[in-house]
């Protein structure tokens, strides 16, 4: 099946809990959130209290995507303010497979995030111990970023690696998708859509269900 991910970064923090309720009634699968601390990505988002103010706002995967230096040390405090799924990313992991492990160990999904630069032979020996692997699509820390076309392949690629295993494991990809390209996307291998400007900008309902509406066709 095929789920969408509304980036909450793009969302109106004034509304954040009511827009999250929109979203959950509008269909959407997933509610991804993007933590940034200004050392692994230029930006300072948000973090455990946000996600645990919005936790009661819906039931929907909460998709914690840690744009952080060494989310090791921080694992346990997602799970309790109410993570479902938290993705690291390779790059800033010395020890990534130790904190895969921390996640599984939380009773967590665990996904692993890559740079559009980092090769994918980065998770070749985990590939196994995850339930996702993200593909950012922009380098991350903005949204309404221009997909990278060479990340098309890319997707294409990893997809080849995880069905030439016989594996289920989810591919997600972050970062610049719309309405427009979400097809090529999905036909690249890409089950999850993480979509952050293109859901918030204008009536975000309206254009989670033109996503859905491409997602379940
Ligand atoms: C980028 C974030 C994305 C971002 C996507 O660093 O990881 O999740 O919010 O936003 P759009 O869809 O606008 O590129
Ligand atoms: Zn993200």
């Amino acid at each position: 099946m095929n789920c969408l991910a509304p980036s909450i970064l793009s969302a109106d923090f004034a509304k954040l809990g009511e827009q999250v309720r929109e979203l959950d009634e509008a269909g959407a699968q997933y509610v991804h959130i993007d933590v940034m601390d200004g050392m692994f990505v230029p930006s300072i988002s948000f973090g455990m209290p946000v996600i645990r103010s919005l936790r009661p706002c819906s039931d929907r995967i909460f998709d914690v995507h840690l744009m952080i230096e060494e989310p090791g040390r921080y694992i346990s405090e997602f799970a309790a303010a109410g993570a479902d799924l938290i993705t690291v990313h390779a790059e800033s992991c010395k020890h990534l497979d130790r904190t895969v492990e921390s996640i599984k160990e939380m009773g967590l999904l665990a996904g692993v995030a890559l740079n559009p630069a980092t090769p994918l032979s980065a998770v070749e020996y985990i590939l196994e111990k995850v339930d996702m692997v993200l593909i950012m699509s922009v380098n991350p820390g903005f949204g309404g970023q221009k997909l990278i076309p060479y990340t098309i392949p890319k997707i294409r690629q990893l997809k080849k690696m995880i069905d030439a295993r016989g594996l289920k494991t989810d591919i997600e990809v972050d970062g610049g998708v719309n309405l427009e390209n979400v097809t090529e996307v999905m036909d690249a291998g890409a089950n999850i859509i993480v979509a952050g400007s293109a859901v918030f900008q204008g009536d975000l309902v309206e254009n989670t269900q033109r996503f859905l509406d491409i997602l379940n066709s």
